[in-house]
């Protein structure tokens, strides 16, 4: 058994501890907004956040969380910078179909946590490692930036 702290909820699950986060999250707690796109940490799709940090959870076993606190998309608008995020997302229309959105959210968020006024280079930087089919960089991209005027 493994207990997890997601979303403010402690849960106890019955998994082998190598099992990835994404799968405990999906099929044990039932929370699928975090999606599965690769499984080798290339698409981003997977993203949350333990203790703030944007973390892939395909690749991430549930041995390795400790006592770090999950943060999942469900649940990203108690953050501060997640509230700002989701509302630059809905105001500028970013989604086209919406795999891939929910890991963009919670790097971006993520991002703007750490950095409240990112620059190109640190959005580039911050946001490489999520793919988007739809080619929604430019939106993401204001979306980013509006969020941090309402810093
Ligand atoms: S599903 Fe995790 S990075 Fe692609
Ligand atoms: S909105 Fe379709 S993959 Fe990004």
């Amino acid at each position: 058994m493994t207990t997890l702290s997601i979303n403010g909820q402690t849960h106890t699950v019955d998994a082998p501890p190598d099992m990835p986060l994404l799968w405990v999250l999906r099929d044990l707690v039932g929370l699928t907004g975090t999606k599965f796109g690769c499984g080798i940490a290339q698409c981003g799709a997977c993203t949350v956040h333990l203790d703030g940090a944007a973390v892939r959870s395909c690749v991430l076993p549930i041995a390795a969380i400790g006592d770090r606190k999950v943060t999942t998309i469900e649940a990203v608008d108690t953050t501060p910078a997640g509230k700002k995020v989701q509302a630059a997302w809905r105001a500028l229309d970013v989604v086209q179909c919406g795999y891939c959105q929910s890991g963009q959210v919670m790097s971006a968020s993520a991002l703007l946590s750490q950095v409240p006024n990112p620059t190109d280079d640190d959005i580039d930087a911050a946001m490489a490692g999520n793919i988007c089919r739809c080619g929604t960089y430019n939106r993401i991209r204001a979306a980013i930036k509006q969020a941090a005027r309402e810093a």
